[in-house]
């Protein structure tokens, strides 16, 4: 007889109280029941080569309207919304926006915004850090890479803000409307707008111009596929961002010992990025569906079962990280999950690593250990979105505030 998935009742992934905080749940999984059958038509894969082998094989394991409960117009698919064959195809085209030397260029920005954004919060006495430094940075280079004017910034913070916690992102519409243009008609306005300014020939190079320049199928990106890029291409690196960099500084300010050491040693500063992103994931689950019967560790899995990729689980698989709950600078390439693997790996990691070392260098840069701590009365609170995980506020105090 095939084996089974285990049952397991009380676990509910879409709630974020439970799926932020899984760890001693998913150590438990790990040892003794690692594919955890979760619902009537989803399972959890808690090992690393279990959720591995699920990400290289995508005309098995496919990726067809992501999180979202209806079908969705091919043009208004974001590349995690799609499979073979228009996937690879569109994802080819993605990349020419994203190649490493124009994204290496951005560094420049990302450091000269970075010390800003910590100037400015170690010249007060107390500060919030997600909302100065956090949500602000990775959108801020974001947006710089697109060719957004920073000045957009904040008005593009609300939208995607507004767009993340709608219910446009299970059911592609919200009370206003469907899809992007009913649901976020001024959002969708401006970016129409961005992408005709860039059809200009003095228009800079930046994503957009590339985007707008390149074709698929022979003909050029339609004005709904440029749309949908642009608004993945935003939200994409947003909250993923802020939850990666709160993570990475709550994590420094109660460890001063951490934070010593990297000051110390700067050159330790990616390997802290990538070891920060295994221990706390922005994202602690992707899904698939299952598109054809097929089997997985003996298990049985039928076409249109769908799969939780436990990336908070797998990136503590003992049998990769030797010593998996411990903060390590020497755990070489990164084979971490955060950002997804195979086909669909995400296309910002480069600049969401940029981003994130350029933010720790200049923290640690700026303050000593201890000198910026957790307000006393601090309490966490993490993200109320059930894929994420990252706190909802780090409200600090600075010891001795720098005058300008
Ligand atoms: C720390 C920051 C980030 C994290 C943790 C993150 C995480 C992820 C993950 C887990 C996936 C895979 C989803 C799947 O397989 O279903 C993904 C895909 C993607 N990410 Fe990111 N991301 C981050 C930053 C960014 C940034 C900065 C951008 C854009 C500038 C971006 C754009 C994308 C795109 C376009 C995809 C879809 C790729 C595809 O389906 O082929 N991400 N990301």
């Amino acid at each position: 007889m095939a084996a089974a998935a285990t049952e397991v009742q009380g676990i509910d992934l879409f709630d974020y109280r439970q799926s932020q905080t899984m760890h001693d749940v998913t150590r438990a999984w790990r040892a003794s029941t690692p594919i955890v059958r979760l619902g009537p038509k989803l399972l959890y894969l808690a090992r690393w080569h279990d959720c591995w082998e699920v990400l290289r094989d995508p005309h098995t394991f496919g990726n067809a309207n992501g999180f979202k409960v209806v079908d969705i117009p091919e043009e208004e698919r974001s590349l995690g919304e799609m499979d073979p064959p228009r996937h690879p195809a569109l994802r080819r085209v993605m990349r020419t926006g994203f190649t490493r030397n124009f994204v290496a260029g951005q560094r420049e920005y990302a450091r000269v915004r970075a010390d800003a954004l910590v100037a400015a919060i170690a010249a007060q006495p107390k500060a919030e850090l997600v909302s100065e430094l956090c949500d602000r940075l990775p959108n801020d280079v974001s947006l710089h890479m697109l060719g957004v004017p920073e000045a957009d910034s904040h008005r593009i913070i609300e939208w995607a803000k507004e767009l993340l916690h709608s219910d446009w992102t299970w059911k592609h519409e919200t009370d206003r409307g469907f899809g992007i243009v009913g649901s976020f008609p001024e959002f969708s306005a401006y970016l129409d707008e961005l992408v005709d300014e860039r059809r200009r020939p003095d228009a800079p190079d930046d994503v957009i111009s590339r985007l707008v320049k390149s074709e698929f199928e022979g003909k050029p990106l339609t004005r709904t596929v440029l749309r949908t890029l642009c608004v993945q291409l935003i939200v994409g690196g947003f909250s993923t961002g802020t939850n990666m960099l709160g993570n990475l500084f709550y994590r420094l300010l109660r460890e001063p010992a951490l934070h010593a050491r990297i000051k110390s040693e700067p050159a330790l500063i990616p390997a802290a990025v990538d070891e920060s992103l295994r221990l706390d994931p922005p994202v602690v689950f992707i899904l698939r569906n299952v598109m054809r019967d097929t089997t997985l560790r003996g298990i049985p899995l039928a076409q249109g079962e769908r799969l939780a990729l436990g990336i908070l689980s797998a990136n503590r698989d003992e049998e990769i990280f030797p010593d998996p709950d411990a903060f390590r600078f020497d755990r070489g390439a990164a084979q971490h999950l955060a950002f997804g693997g195979g086909a669909h790996l995400c296309i910002g990691a480069s600049t969401a690593r940029l981003v994130g070392c350029e933010a720790l260098r200049a923290f640690v840069a700026r303050f000593e250990p201890g000198e910026i701590a957790l307000a006393p009365d601090y309490r966490y609170h993490g993200v109320p979105v059930f894929l994420e995980h990252g706190p909802e506020r780090l409200d600090v105090e600075i010891a001795r505030p720098t005058r300008h």
